[in-house]
């Protein structure tokens, strides 16, 4: 650290902040980067970690040397050299005149990329970047509640996101119905907005719908299958894809998790496949078979459930190879991923979410 210190002034915090128990932000590894930074008026801490709002205020009340920057980030998994060089914005806050001149720097340093940069308070600024992750969390609980209606009543929910898209104020993103939200920052960031609401007295009404319906969301997947099984004892099931999203490994909050163990607790057979998240999952699925492939996981299967849409299991034989494995020709396409009207045609049950 001394080396750090004497070579840099604006140190960027780029920890975690993963949930407690009780959904608040954990903030020790935060707290450990300040220990080793210490005080000193030549050095800002630039803050890129998710914190709960007030995290600033509360930093710089210990420290009144240290200059405090925060900096929220707002990159993807899976596209995130390309999120972080092509930002939509900036968000700069700084409080107080010993921190604007090392915003200023930050700033400075963001302007190449030519992005627009708000410039703003730190509570503001910590505000800006929970509030963006609920917003895009809340739309995502929306349209499959949309989803869940539109099965009732006969309507296609991708059919429906597509007209509602296109109108400017509410826009195309973030409009795929499918198995509910996943990954360590949706589910955490809305947990830990409505935690620091109710720490202040305000129940986030909305939130907690928001996580409610997601949680719901994970688990309509088994009715599918009993829909057309019956019981499941002893069936077969394989899920496809385990990462909470294509193009990353990560498999934390995965709906794939909560989906294994739910049907395990039926009493069905479990065998997964995923390109690359299998070797996290191994130590948290006991009792599920981890396949070599997709087509080992659908050997024998009486259903499978497609979880997580990486490109490979578009371009699976589904009318050949994979027919002549599944016992049962039932897909639960929790992603609205495959050619429905393909599938059906080769013969298969086809079940979307929404369609
Ligand atoms: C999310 C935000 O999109 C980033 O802007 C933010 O910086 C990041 O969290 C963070 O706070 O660090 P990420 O978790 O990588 O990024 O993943 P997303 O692409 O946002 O997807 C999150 C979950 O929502 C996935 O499980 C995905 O399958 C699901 N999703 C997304 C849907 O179910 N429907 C959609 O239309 C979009």
């Amino acid at each position: 650290m001394d080396e750090v210190l004497s070579a840099a002034q604006l140190l960027f915090c780029c920890v975690d902040t993963p949930p407690t128990y009780s959904g608040d932000a954990d903030l020790s590894r935060v707290e450990t980067v300040l220990e080793e930074v210490g005080d000193s008026n030549d050095h800002a801490l630039v803050m890129k970690s998710t914190v709960p709002v007030g995290t600033g205020r509360s930093i710089r009340r210990d420290r009144d040397e240290l200059g405090y920057v925060s900096n929220p980030e707002f990159l993807k998994e899976g596209t995130a050299v390309k999120d972080f060089m092509e930002p939509d914005r900036v968000v700069i806050g700084s409080d107080g005149d010993g921190s604007s001149g090392f915003a200023d720097r930050v700033a400075k340093l963001y302007e190449p990329l030519g992005a627009p940069i708000i410039r703003t308070d730190v509570a503001s600024a910590e505000m800006i970047k929970l509030a963006s992750n609920a917003f895009l969390a809340t739309k995502i609980s929306f349209i499959n509640e949309i989803a869940n209606v539109s099965e009732e009543v006969g309507a296609d929910v991708t059919e429906v996101a597509k007209g509602m898209g296109l109108d400017d104020r509410i826009g195309p993103k973030f409009l795929r119905a499918g198995v509910g939200f996943g990954g360590s920052c949706f589910p955490k960031d809305v947990s830990a907005l409505k935690q620091l609401a109710g720490n202040t007295g305000y129940h986030f009404q909305l939130l907690t719908a928001v996580i409610e319906v997601n949680e719901l969301q994970k688990r309509r997947t088994i009715g599918k299958l009993q829909k057309h099984l019956g019981s499941l004892v002893g069936k077969q099931i394989a899920l496809l894809g385990l990462a909470f999203k294509p193009d990353t490994d990560d498999i934390r909050e995965a709906t794939s998790l909560v989906l294994a163990a739910r049907l395990q607790s039926e009493g069905a057979n479990v065998r997964v496949y995923d390109p690359v998240a299998t070797d996290r999952a191994r130590e948290l699925l006991g009792g599920v078979t981890i396949a070599e492939s997709a087509l080992d996981a659908l050997d024998g299967a009486d259903g499978a459930v497609l979880v997580t849409e990486w490109s490979e299991f578009r371009e699976l034989d589904w009318g050949g190879a994979v027919m002549e494995r599944m016992a049962t020709p039932l897909v639960v396409d929790g992603r609205n991923f495959l050619d429905a009207d393909l599938l059906r045609s080769a013969g298969y049950t086809y079940e979307g979410v929404g369609r």
